[in-house]
């Protein structure tokens, strides 16, 4: 019985190192975008053969919710590979189309995409707006979850009932 609770221990220890280092190394906790959110998105936009990529994808909430609407491609962009093989593996069993990609977002080219997502925070959003404004391509829709970006005016804000804020972004 004692093992199981060193084992369980071990593990709760394991979790909040990695939670803290992660969080240290992104500047951005983990937390899904709750049901309730995608859905208000998903209401007021139409991803129909769209391209759509999510910029730090966690465990992929948001892009299993926008699968629903038929868009042409979804790819996710997570520097964890806990969260990456987890994805991964929720992926194998929805089986879903969405592409999940290893790897830190700065390196990753968003030019292709019609729409970008993200749920990030204030201490990474400059840099973000920054790569916005050099790589995404005329006519694509920007949705920030609860960052707003300095340079370019919203299109759409939307306030939800829980305190967020989902900002919509039109690049012309
Ligand atoms: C708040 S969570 C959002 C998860 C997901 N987008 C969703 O809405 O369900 C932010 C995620 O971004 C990831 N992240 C932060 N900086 C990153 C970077 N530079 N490259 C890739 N992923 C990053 C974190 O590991 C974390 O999983």
């Amino acid at each position: 019985m004692i093992y199981f609770f060193y084992i369980f221990a071990g593990l709760l220890m394991f979790y909040l190192i990695y939670f803290v280092w992660l969080f240290n190394k992104t500047k951005v906790p983990f937390m899904g975008t709750r049901k309730k959110i995608s859905d208000l998105i998903l209401k007021n936009t139409d991803l129909k053969n769209k391209k759509i990529v999510d910029l730090g994808s966690g465990i992929g909430d948001f892009l299993f919710s926008a699968e629903k609407q038929n868009p042409k491609r979804l790819v996710g962009v997570e520097l964890s590979y806990l969260f990456y093989f987890f994805s991964k593996f929720r992926c194998y069993f929805k089986k879903s189309k969405v592409v999940f990609l290893k790897k830190n977002f700065f390196e990753f080219d968003i030019g292709d995409f019609d729409v970008v997502y993200f749920f990030l925070t204030n201490r990474v959003i400059s840099k973000v707006q920054e790569k916005i404004l050099k790589e995404a391509k005329k006519g694509a829709l920007i949705i920030s979850l609860d960052c707003e970006l300095t340079d370019i005016k919203a299109c759409k804000v939307l306030k939800t009932d829980i305190g967020s804020r989902i900002y919509f972004y039109l690049i012309i």
